[in-house]
């Protein structure tokens, strides 16, 4: 009896976190593609204003200085992450000089960048 009573309250939580769970999905999957669509168009401009001198940004630029790797190959190096873009624009290596921009720029040319992965 007590068994039974539990594994229905257990069966009724599960329905329950499986309806929350569905119901968090479908609200992030209404409003995710905006905000994403905004982050990558605004990470966009600013590799266009900022990071165009040295670095290929797109597909559209066609002239960038020699050596710096392009967007597109930073993208495409294996296991890449925003997170690791992030670090290594927040810390430059050499020649790469600190770029000043804000923490929702940092992560917003991080999300352009990762966008032009092809693998
Ligand atoms: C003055 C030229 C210059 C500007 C401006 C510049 N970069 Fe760089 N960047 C470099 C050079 C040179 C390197 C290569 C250094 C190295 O060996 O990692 C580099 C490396 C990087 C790397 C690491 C690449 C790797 O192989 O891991 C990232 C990420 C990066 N830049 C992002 C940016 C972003 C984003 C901007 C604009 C906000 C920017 N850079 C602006 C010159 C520049």
């Amino acid at each position: 009896m007590i068994f039974r009573g539990s594994r229905q309250s257990l069966g009724v939580s599960a329905l329950l976190a499986v309806g929350l769970l569905v119901g968090f999905a479908s609200a992030a999957q209404a409003e995710e593609p905006v905000a994403n669509k905004q982050r990558l168009e605004q990470g966009r401009a600013l590799a266009d204003s900022v990071c165009s001198n040295c670095h290929l940004v797109s597909g559209d630029q066609t002239k960038a200085v020699a050596d710096v790797p392009s967007f597109q190959e930073i993208a495409d190096q294996p296991g890449q992450t925003e997170g690791a873009i992030m670090a290594r624009i927040a810390i430059p290596k050499h020649p790469m000089p600190v770029i000043p921009i804000t923490k929702n720029e940092l992560e917003d040319v991080a999300a352009y960048i990762m966008s032009l992965r092809t693998e």
